[in-house]
């Protein structure tokens, strides 16, 4: 009988704040890393690209030490081994040349190889078929560490580079898991991964997505709505014309004087403020009038008939409500209390949560849409999770949410969506080609 030889996938995504590495077999996750330079960014209250950068630099390494670990027992190798030579002097020349800007990148990779066991080397070339490296959107000088280290590695071990738009990682994610041997990708799986159990629609279906689909994608970057007629066919029909959605809760924390990234913590005062007027036994459209009374803000462009969204201004209306109270006599010159930054909360949640669903459902009807993605780091808030939840059922369409590890940045999705690029017969970039020589980082690449 033929031996077929899996499909793995080593998959880098650097486009962020997220240093992540994932290793995918026939897209079932064999490895999943993460690591994250929120801490790093947080005293500046917001993410730097030159110190992204030269944290992917750092971190880029050990990230991919930690992954063929976990995929394949590569032991991690301690600097003062004995040096094995795996690389001859061609190999070292080249990483050096693709990692011309990568400070200590270069010398912390050949270290890595050189001190590992021939056996383990041997093991890593002989398992992986293929790399698959986000090259947009995102941060450039981020972005470049991923692509200079993929092409680097894609050379050593003479492999395909699959360049991936990082937006349509957002969408597969949902089909993906992060825990390594203990799911597969499937239908039952990408259910329980979202907790969407009780859609009948999704229940066991094949094909496993139910097409039209239309992707609401919510992050610290992007808010976009793509209709999606098949895998790889997309078209974007709307998007934010100023900031993201998860950028203005990052923005209004701030004002509130929390912490970067302030979405999390918003989430969390609100969510007191709402479990406090319903413990007191007042309806929904009750507490939502006491917020707005507190704090009444704007649901912007709601009425647009396009599908874009704003939420600079909704932003800027906090901050005068912020203004405005303050300068009340009844504050009596006193910070904002407790409980009214609670009630802000509240009423800013529950404002981007009326203009998100509000514009998804009619992109819904317009499309003859029978399942919504929703993907990206802003899906982790459960209020809005709540919400779609709650019009999917009534719409009778399927929802698909990821598991909550892989809404923010990683690179299990980014394999993913290299597996359906390769189980469709789409090439790789090939070491040595102007094409793969080419590759080049693309911070405004859309879908
Ligand atoms: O997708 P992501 O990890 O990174 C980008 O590509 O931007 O998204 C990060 C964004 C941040 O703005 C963060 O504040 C927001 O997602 N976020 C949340 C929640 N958790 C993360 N926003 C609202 N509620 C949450 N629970
Ligand atoms: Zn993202």
């Amino acid at each position: 009988m033929r031996n077929i030889k899996p499909t793995t996938i080593l998959a880098i995504e650097t486009s962020c704040d997220e240093t992540a590495f994932s290793i995918l077999q026939n897209g079932k996750t064999l490895s999943h890393q993460v690591h994250t330079q929120i801490s790093v960014h947080a005293e500046f209250g917001g993410v730097f690209p030159a110190l992204a950068k030269r944290e992917h630099d750092k971190n880029f390494t050990p990230v991919l030490a930690a992954t063929l670990h976990e995929a394949f027992g590569i032991a991690i190798p301690s600097a003062d081994a004995s040096t094995n030579h795996n690389l001859d002097e061609e190999m070292i020349n080249s990483i050096r040349a693709f990692l011309t800007r990568e400070d200590g990148l270069a010398a912390d990779l050949i270290a890595y190889f050189q001190n590992m066991p021939h056996e383990d080397f041997i093991k890593i070339k002989s398992s992986l078929s293929g790399i698959a490296v986000t090259y947009g959107p995102g941060l450039e000088p981020a972005l470049w560490v991923g692509i200079s280290g993929a092409k680097a590695l894609a050379t050593l071990f003479t492999l395909p580079l699959y360049p991936i738009n990082h937006m349509e990682g957002h969408i597969a994610s949902v089909l993906a898991s992060a825990h390594p041997s203990t799911v597969t990708t499937g239908p039952q799986d990408a259910l329980v991964a979202s907790g969407q159990e009780g859609i009948p629609e999704a229940i066991g279906g094949s094909p496993l997505i139910d097409f039209p689909a239309l992707a609401l994608l919510i992050s610290g970057g992007h808010t976009e709505l793509i209709a999606i007629n098949s895998w790889h066919a997309y078209a974007k029909i709307g998007q934010t014309v100023d900031d993201a959605v998860g950028e203005a809760y990052d923005k209004v924390a701030r004002l509130m004087g929390l912490q970067y990234p302030g979405g999390p913590q918003i989430s969390k005062l609100a969510e007191k403020w709402r479990s406090e007027h319903a413990s007191a036994g007042l309806a929904q459209t009750e507490q939502d009038k006491s917020a707005a009374q507190l704090f009444s803000l704007p649901r912007p462009m709601i009425h647009t008939k396009d599908y874009n969204f704003s939420f600079s201004g909704l932003k800027t209306a906090a901050l005068y409500a912020v203004r405005d109270k303050l300068a009340d006599p009844a504050q009596n010159n006193e910070p904002l209390r407790d409980k009214q930054k609670e009630a802000l909360a509240a009423e800013f949640e529950q404002a981007v949560t009326d203009t998100l669903l509000h514009k998804t459902k009619r992109a819904i009807e317009e499309y003859g849409a029978k399942t919504l993605i929703i993907g990206g780091g802003v899906i982790a808030n459960s209020f809005i999770r709540k919400n779609f939840t709650t019009a999917c059922a009534q719409l009778g369409i399927a929802l698909f949410i990821p598991e909550k590890d892989l809404s923010t940045d990683n690179a299990t999705m980014i394999g993913l969506v290299s597996y359906f690029q390769i189980r469709d017969g789409k090439p790789g970039l090939v070491p040595g080609t102007p094409e793969f020589d080419n590759l080049r980082a693309d911070g405004n690449l859309s879908l």
